[in-house]
């Protein structure tokens, strides 16, 4: 048993990452619960707002404490991830809300409709969780490139070699996170 929480820095409904978080979940064992977060009410960091911390940043650091290991699927804005995952990241980085997200496993992917499937926002988003002390999966890395070619009409993953890939990553997470609860 354990609890997975889904983050993404794509606020659009109709997000590629979003739903190649969706196929990724569906890989979890049975027994393995899973949130996706909502980053769309989260307020821009601000340190001052420490002191009295805003309802949504308490619910968003008290999911990421529940949380055994992360799925992060990340955008790429102009060779980078995006602000709203950053935004999201920094909250839950701080010491004083408890670093719910220090020494966890996480699996990193992203899709773009372009060619490019995130190559520069992933090593972007691994210096962060670098930075985070989180315990990333290294490999496989899965860039989802010319994604919306990929998925069929219920978002569903159709391109068998990422098929492979994704299954051979989160076999890897699900390991990692089996390990961490030793
Ligand atoms: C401000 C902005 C910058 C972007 N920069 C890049 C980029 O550097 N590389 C890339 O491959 N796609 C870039 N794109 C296109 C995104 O990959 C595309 O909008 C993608 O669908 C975003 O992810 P989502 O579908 O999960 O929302 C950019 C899009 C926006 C809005």
């Amino acid at each position: 048993m354990a609890h997975i929480v889904g983050l993404t820095g794509s606020l659009r409904k109709a997000s590629l990452n979003k739903s190649l978080l969706k196929n990724a979940a569906l890989f979890l064992p049975e027994s393995y619960t899973y949130t996706y977060a909502d980053l769309s009410d989260l307020p821009l960091y601000n340190q001052d707002l420490e002191e009295n911390l805003p309802e949504e940043v308490k619910q968003f650091a008290e999911l990421c404490k529940s949380a055994d290991g992360f799925l992060i699927s990340t955008p790429e804005y102009n060779g980078m991830i995006t602000g709203v995952l950053k935004n999201a990241l920094d909250w839950v980085s701080r010491k004083n809300i408890g670093a719910p997200l220090a020494t966890k496993p996480v699996a990193v992917m992203g899709a773009t409709p372009g060619p490019g499937g995130t190559v520069r926002a992933q090593m972007n988003l691994r210096q962060l969780i670098f930075a985070l002390d989180m315990d990333p999966v290294n490999r496989p890395e899965l860039k989802l490139s010319h994604a919306t070619m990929k998925f069929d009409d219920d978002g569903r993953i159709t391109d068998f070699a990422t098929l492979q890939v994704l299954e051979q990553l989160m076999g890897k997470f699900v390991d990692k996170v089996e390990r961490s609860k030793e």
